[in-house]
């Protein structure tokens, strides 16, 4: 499916749910903004039933889940043995403590040298059919040997590494135990590594409690909040679904050079500055924000919706337009992003295999 079509259902999607919240709000008769009616859970069932968390965990075919496989990728994710100078691994950036982000505005690599993008957060990565900022990848699998060899990320030129770890007896062995050979491949360090990955994920969260009948799960500004996010502030348009993105590329008017979605796609004006939506899961735990860091807090990223972007280009998409926000209004947004973060918890491995 073409990337124009997908924008264009999403655009048809979007339009029906705000209709739907704009019917809800106006039946609440004109109350003063400063005490705005309660929102009631009932009224917005059918707008929660859209951020529904899904039961399982899709696994490809080729690299269906085992116990096994995913212990020895989880070793991997966190071995600094798979970077050039043995002091960087995948959650030097990917910390499981700052949501599998890093809390820079820009990652640094092995040779200290900031790279040009912020670290995004690999949370939920299992449902992402597009990897990156600007989504160059489709697959975990494809995308996990990039930062061994990228020169400024861990530095391993992938023939040092198969060497490296051949010569470790407990990699061979687990690697034979998952995947049913001892001879060690980029392929196969990728399939360990993407299985850990999706097991990543973010579980129930204070919003996901309301939804299912909890009144007392979140304040009454986050649910204000969310009212907003899938009205007034049309957020939903673009950070829909129980991830909280469409899995699509626009640009939002974040001022800056890098070109993001076009790089990969050029020639087409609205994927000029475009950059994939971020899942807004556990945002709060991941400031600061944007593809570059440029925004340090959520109240900030508020403000640049409501001002319609910071950065005004003939890309921006349509749906970024002054919103006319109330300081309450901005404070219920914040809240309601607020209850999206689940407390997960992960061990992180101290002894590696020799
Ligand atoms: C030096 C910091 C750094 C290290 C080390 C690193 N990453 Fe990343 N990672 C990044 C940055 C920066 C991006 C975004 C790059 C871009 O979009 O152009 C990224 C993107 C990703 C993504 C895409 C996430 C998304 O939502 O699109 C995944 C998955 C990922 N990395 C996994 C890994 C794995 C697996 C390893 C170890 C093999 C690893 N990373 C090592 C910084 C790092
Ligand atoms: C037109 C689609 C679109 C709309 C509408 C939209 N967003 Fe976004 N959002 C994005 C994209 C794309 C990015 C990443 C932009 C970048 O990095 O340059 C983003 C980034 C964010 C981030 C930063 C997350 C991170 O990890 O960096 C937050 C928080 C956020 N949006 C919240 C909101 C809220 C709240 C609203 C409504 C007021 C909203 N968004 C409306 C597409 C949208």
């Amino acid at each position: 499916m073409g990337i124009s079509q997908r924008i264009g259902e999403w655009t048809a999607a979007a339009a029906v749910c705000v209709t739907a919240v704009v019917s809800i709000a106006s039946s609440g008769h004109g109350a003063p903004p400063e005490r705005p009616d309660p929102v009631d859970r009932r009224a917005v069932r059918s707008l929660l039933a859209q951020y529904a968390r899904p039961d399982s965990v899709p696994h490809p075919e080729d690299n269906r889940y085992t116990a096994e496989r995913r212990a020895l990728g989880k070793l991997l994710f966190f071995d600094a043995r798979l970077s050039g100078t043995g002091d960087v691994s995948c959650a030097s950036c990917h910390d499981p403590a700052r949501s599998y982000g890093d809390g820079r505005a820009r990652a640094v690599g092995v040779t200290r040298t900031t790279l040009g993008r912020r670290t995004p957060t690999v949370l939920n990565t299992a449902y992402a059919p597009a990897l990156f900022w600007d989504g160059r990848a489709e697959t975990l699998e494809q995308q996990a040997l990039g930062p061994i060899e990228a020169a400024g990320e861990m530095g391993l030129p992938l023939p040092v590494m198969v060497r490296r770890m051949n010569a470790v007896a407990g990699y061979r062995a687990r690697f034979a135990a998952a995947y049913g050979s001892d001879s060690i491949t980029p392929a196969l360090v990728a399939k360990a590594i993407a299985q850990f990955e999706r097991t990543v994920n973010s579980t129930p969260a204070p919003f996901d409690r309301w939804a299912a009948g909890d009144d007392r799960a979140i304040e009454e500004s986050a649910k204000r909040g969310f009212v907003l996010f899938n009205g007034k502030a049309s957020c939903a348009s673009c950070h829909g679904g129980w991830r909280f993105t469409d899995d699509s590329f626009h640009d939002i008017g974040v001022p800056g050079a890098d070109s993001g979605r076009a790089r990969v796609v050029p020639g087409v004006e609205v994927l000029e500055f475009a950059f994939k939506t971020p899942t807004l899961r556990n945002v709060v735990e991941r400031a600061p924000y944007m593809h570059d860091g440029s925004e340090r807090t959520l109240a900030e990223v508020v403000e640049l919706y409501d001002r319609g972007g910071r950065a005004r280009r003939a890309s921006l998409s349509p749906f970024i337009k002054p919103l006319g926000l109330t300081r309450q209004e901005k404070d219920d947004l914040v809240a309601f992003l607020r209850t999206l973060s689940s407390r997960d918890t992960v061990s992180v491995p101290t002894h590696f295999p020799r």
